[in-house]
């Protein structure tokens, strides 16, 4: 074997090689657009399935001169690749063959264990047989509504709710209503409201998905006081609730709260899902979802049907390092970091937004929720924002089945430095600024 040997920096990034020709594509006789052969044969479902902006934006990360604050993503960059290199090597030395073996669709009994005692310190009790490991608290998401769902079945979620979610929502094509939220959170009484209509009308909703902690993208958290109302009513007129909670444990600010599934109490109206994504790293796809006995029956048959297990690489990884490791101190810096993050993005919106725009005041999670006068429409101003100002921001719209959220924004500050906060809200500002400079030219107010 010739071994060549490299005088490369440390890490990242690859070393520069000339890149090989790209391949050619084989000839087609199909434009690129041309889909009309495909356009007969497509099931209802694929046509009607909306992507979700969020991903749509993805590429705009990988252009270095656009300050993205339209992601989601954690700081992985805290992540100490020393730690990370002990761990793989553990894996790769300790657990090698069934590393890259297949295991159970439910996921490794060991790996459940771990997440029972990462659920028991947000004081929310669980058994190992409560538990399905999944590819992503994303994918928890898909199975709760595929196990769910048939197409028109109405289903409740706050709105804004998590953009991610509503390609799960139109590809099992449910009939969505969005409950408002406040600073309290989602509106128990309106949901309340929305249950007594609905069952009029005949179509009482299959579930509620909600995310009562550090909302993606409303930046907003449910009381105690409404948390205790959902449960009562849950079991007063027997809804379903998916609690989506990828971020209870991002909190560096105020008490913590009990999850819906705490407050539930073994009754069974409470589906639970979280995640490794926020609190460990995105790129290790490693969700699950805590539910009742019959649920995760019918869940992990949906799950052999869409990726027969979730990566026992990944897994594998994920037990090693709660091994060794208090995950709660790599929390604990990660909030620091988002602590000081949130501030600077705060800061920079009271300099650079107009006075009559109003905001989200996280106290834990991702993301801030901007809202704009009502005649300026985000989904324009992010044309221009990344077109003149080289920033970019998650228009409301996509946080909406029904065109609402035109004048609202989501920003992200966990993933972008101190100084690019400052700077990308103060291009938005401009944006902003120049936005309702030709509002006003056009004779507007
Ligand atoms: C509310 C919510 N649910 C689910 C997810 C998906 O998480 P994962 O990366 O674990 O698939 C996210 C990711 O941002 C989220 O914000």
């Amino acid at each position: 074997m010739t071994v060549i040997a490299l005088d490369l920096p440390e890490g990242d990034p690859a070393p520069q090689r000339t890149p090989p020709p790209r391949p050619k594509p084989h000839e087609s006789a199909l434009t690129p657009g041309d889909s009309s052969r495909y356009d007969v044969r497509f099931a209802s479902r694929a046509s009607g399935i909306v992507s979700s902006v969020m991903r749509d934006l993805m590429s705009l990360s990988e252009r270095p001169e656009i300050i993205s604050l339209a992601g989601g993503f954690p700081n992985t960059e805290s992540f100490e690749r020393e730690i990370f290199e002990e761990v793989a090597a553990a894996v790769a030395r300790d657990h090698l063959t069934s590393a890259l073996q297949y295991g159970p669709t439910e996921g490794l009994v060991e790996l459940r264990e771990r997440i029972v005692e990462v659920m028991a310190h947000e004081g929310a009790r669980a058994g190992v047989d409560d538990i399905m490991v999944t590819s992503g608290g994303q994918q928890a998401i898909d199975l709760s509504i595929r196990t769910f769902v048939n197409p028109g079945d109405t289903i409740l979620a706050e709105g804004p709710t998590y953009p991610g979610a509503v390609p799960c929502f139109t590809t099992y094509e449910a009939r969505v209503e969005q409950i408002p939220m406040d600073d309290d959170g989602l509106r128990i009484d309106l949901v309340e409201e929305a249950l007594t209509r609905l069952a009029a009308e005949g179509r009482p909703p299959k579930l509620l998905y909600t995310i009562p902690n550090f909302h993606n993208p409303g930046g907003v958290t449910m009381s105690l006081e409404r948390r205790q109302r959902l449960i009562e009513l849950a079991h007063e007129r027997e809804l379903l609730i998916v609690e989506d909670n990828p971020y209870g444990q991002i909190r560096f600010e105020g008490d913590p709260l009990p999850t819906l599934w705490e407050l539930d109490d073994g009754a069974g109206w409470v589906i639970y899902a979280s995640t490794f994504s926020k609190i460990l790293a995105p790129g290790v796809r490693v969700g699950w979802v805590a539910a009742p006995a019959a649920v995760l029956r019918k869940m992990n048959l949906g799950k052999q049907a869409a990726d027969l297990c979730s990566s026992t690489i990944s897994q594998r990884v994920i037990i090693e390092y709660l091994r060794r490791h208090d995950w709660r101190d790599y929390v604990a810096r990660l909030n620091d970091i988002y602590r000081s993050r949130r501030d600077a993005m705060l800061r920079a919106l009271e300099e650079e937004l107009p006075a009559d725009a109003h905001w989200s005041r996280p106290q834990g999670g991702l993301f801030v929720w901007a809202t704009l006068p009502d005649y300026l429409d985000t989904t324009h101003l992010l044309a221009r924002a990344v077109d003149q100002h080289e920033v970019a921001f998650v228009p409301g719209r996509g946080a909406f089945l029904d065109g609402r959220g035109g004048n609202s924004m989501r920003l992200n500050y966990s993933g972008v430095a101190e100084p690019l906060i400052s700077e990308g809200v103060r291009r938005i500002g401009l944006a902003v600024e120049e936005m309702a400079e030709m509002h006003r030219a056009l004779g507007g107010g």
